[in-house]
């Protein structure tokens, strides 16, 4: 048999996914499981945006649809960027894809050529590295450290920076982290992307789950519009995970390119779920404000309750819904630590190092489930605590 392509060799599959797949199986042999390694919010759209849908459905917005996306989704995508991120964007400049993590794809395999260099946060999105390594480009870390309260440092960045490097991945508010990059770190970026003439991929999907301050997108900043990528989606603001709906916004050559991409590749995203979409912006019933002030609350609750675990040390996520927890005083590995909770405690979390190698004593908990669940899920954990309390510490 052939091989397959040497890309396939260096790309990497995502942590979540291969935790739930275990952990399903776990559930399949009768075992209760309470599955925190998701980033999926466990809630639904709001009931018009899913009338919206059906309404499009029932009127025949069934068929091949433009390419970029429809117009009226890419009008209210420009109305919305300027009313909840202070942007001003043309619709001209918006390509609907399907899910974010697409948009995520086509802009890097539009820009990157093999040898490239492309900087990117660790811990971060998986996809960052494997997408920038399956481009036959250099994957570089720039590290979220905790003595940095886990914002990236542009002095770290910019030593980095070489003639190869053509673009920096910025995530505010990041995934697994939950950190908003400060506005003087996102300031130094924009300098640095000004002055070395890179590429900015600002993977905004966490934009709206913010707990307090104001938001600012790399888009807002000096000499940034020609030069970002803007990356977001309906999944984590809108609850809309499985409808598969994302977006970029670019620069008028980057578009070209990522529509050149859509011909090649899927056409056109579902007609009838862009309509959905377009209510969900609209947000009449304010459904985004609540679930993030559930989340909220979640958050100030779960955080307290896991500084309680023996070993366990955690700051509270400034955005996004994830917990990222230092565990280096359990004395053991992530991964052990991840196992013993899911088969001794039947709670699923994930091994940092699957987000980087500066993940490598932290494990995320996703905290978008209700808040028993969230209490029953510490006090699991709380029972197996002893496995790594009175263990001799192996550092
Ligand atoms: C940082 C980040 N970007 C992109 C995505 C993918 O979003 P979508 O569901 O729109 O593909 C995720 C999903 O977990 C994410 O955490």
């Amino acid at each position: 048999m052939r091989p397959l392509a040497s890309r396939m060799s260096v790309m990497t599959g995502e942590g979540a996914l291969s935790v739930y797949g275990h952990a399903k199986e776990l559930e399949r042999q009768g075992r209760s499981i309470i599955h925190l390694e998701l980033g999926e919010p466990d809630f639904h759209p709001a009931a018009p945006v899913n009338e919206a849908l059906k309404l499009a459905i029932d009127q025949g917005k069934d068929r091949y649809c433009a390419i970029a996306g429809v117009p009226a989704l890419r009008e209210a995508l420009a109305v919305y960027l300027r009313e909840t991120r202070n942007i001003t964007i043309s619709p001209g400049s918006v390509v609907i894809a399907p899910g974010c993590k697409i948009a995520l794809f086509m802009a890097m395999m539009a820009l990157i050529d093999p040898g490239d260099e492309v900087l990117y946060p660790d811990p971060g999105f998986p996809g960052y590295a494997s997408i920038t390594l399956g481009l036959g480009g250099v994957a570089v870390p720039f590290t979220l450290a905790e003595r940095n309260q886990l914002q990236p440092d542009p002095d770290e960045i910019a030593p980095k920076i070489t003639p190869r490097t053509k673009i920096i991945i910025t995530n505010s508010p990041g995934n697994p982290t939950g950190t908003v990059y400060a506005d003087q770190v996102q300031r130094h970026i924009a300098e640095l992307a000004v002055k070395h003439d890179l590429l900015v991929l600002s993977d905004e999907i966490y934009a709206r789950i913010i707990y307090g301050g104001t938001y600012h997108s790399m888009l807002s900043y000096r000499g940034m519009p020609a030069r970002t990528v803007l990356l977001d989606g309906f999944s984590k603001s809108f609850a809309m995970t499985g409808w598969r709906l994302g977006y970029a916004v670019a620069p008028a050559h980057i578009v070209e390119a990522l529509e050149l991409l859509v011909m090649n590749t899927y056409t056109s995203v579902a007609e009838f779920s862009q309509y959905g979409a377009i209510e969900a912006l609209r947000d009449r019933e304010g459904a985004t404000d609540r679930m993030v002030g559930e989340f909220a609350k979640r958050r100030e609750q779960f955080i307290s309750d896991l500084n309680r675990v023996p070993g366990f040390r955690c700051l509270p996520p400034e955005g996004a819904f994830y917990a990222w927890v230092n565990i280096e005083d359990t004395g053991l590995s992530s991964e052990e630590l991840c196992r013993i909770m899911l088969e001794e405690a039947g709670v699923a979390a994930i091994p940092g190092a699957a987000f980087g190698e500066a993940g490598t004593h932290f494990v995320r908990f996703s905290f978008a489930s209700s808040m028993v669940t969230l209490k029953e899920a510490v006090e699991r954990i709380q029972r197996v605590a002893t496995a790594w309390q009175h263990a001799p510490v192996s550092r």
